[in-house]
C-alpha cells in the first residue's frame, strides 16, 4: 500500500481541528499506520522544507511550522498521496475549493493546516525525517476493500 506522510500544522492544532481532519482522511479510506504529537525544531523544519530554502517566504514558513505543536501521521492506502492531496485542496485557503480541509477552514495563503507529500519520492524521504520503519504499523482494516478498492483489471 501507498504511504504518505500528513502535518496537521500548528494553526489546525490550535483551532482543535486535529479530530476533524483526521476524520476526512479515514472516511475517504486512509489507514494510519503511523502517529506522534510533536513540536518541530527548527533543525527538522529546515530539513523537510529544504526545497524552499531561498524562496521569499521561507523564513515564514519555517517560524509559523516550528510555533506550536503538530500532529505527524504516516496514512496508507490506495493511491495515499494523490486522495489526501485532493482532500487537502490547493495551497492557499483562498483558493482551494470547498469540501476540501483547505477550502472548508480557512483563507490563509501561510496557515493552511495541513502538509501532505506532493509524490512518491518526497514521501519516501519525509517519511524516513520523522519516523523509523518499526514505528509503522501494517495492518488490513476490518473494512478493507469494501471502502478502498484498487483497479480492476
Ligand atoms: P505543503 O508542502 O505544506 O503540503 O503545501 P503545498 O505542497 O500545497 O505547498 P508548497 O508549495 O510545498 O508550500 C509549502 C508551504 O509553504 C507555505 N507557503 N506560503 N506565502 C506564500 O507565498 C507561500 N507559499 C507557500 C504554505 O504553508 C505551504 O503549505
Ligand atoms: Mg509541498
Amino acid at each position: 500500500m501507498e504511504r504518505t506522510l500528513i502535518i496537521i500544522k500548528p494553526d489546525a492544532v490550535q483551532r482543535r481541528l486535529i479530530g476533524r481532519i483526521i476524520q476526512r482522511f479515514e472516511d475517504k479510506g486512509l489507514v494510519v499506520a503511523g502517529m506522534k504529537f510533536m513540536h518541530i525544531s527548527k533543525e527538522l523544519a529546515e530539513r523537510h522544507y529544504a526545497p524552499h530554502k531561498g524562496k521569499p517566504f521561507y523564513p515564514g514558513l519555517i517560524e509559523y511550522i516550528t510555533g506550536g505543536p503538530v500532529v505527524v501521521m504516516v496514512l496508507a492506502g490506495y493511491r495515499a498521496i494523490e486522495i489526501a492531496r485532493m482532500l487537502m485542496g490547493k495551497t492557499f485557503g483562498y483558493e482551494a475549493a470547498p469540501g476540501t480541509i483547505r477550502g472548508d477552514f480557512g483563507s490563509s495563503k501561510t496557515y493552511n493546516l495541513v502538509h501532505g507529500s506532493d509524490g512518491p519520492e518526497t514521501a519516501t524521504g519525509e517519511i524516513a525525517l520523522y519516523f523509523k520503519e518499526d514505528e509503522l504499523l501494517d495492518y488490513q482494516p476490518a473494512s478493507g476493500e469494501w471502502v478502498s478498492k484498487p483497479d480492476e483489471v
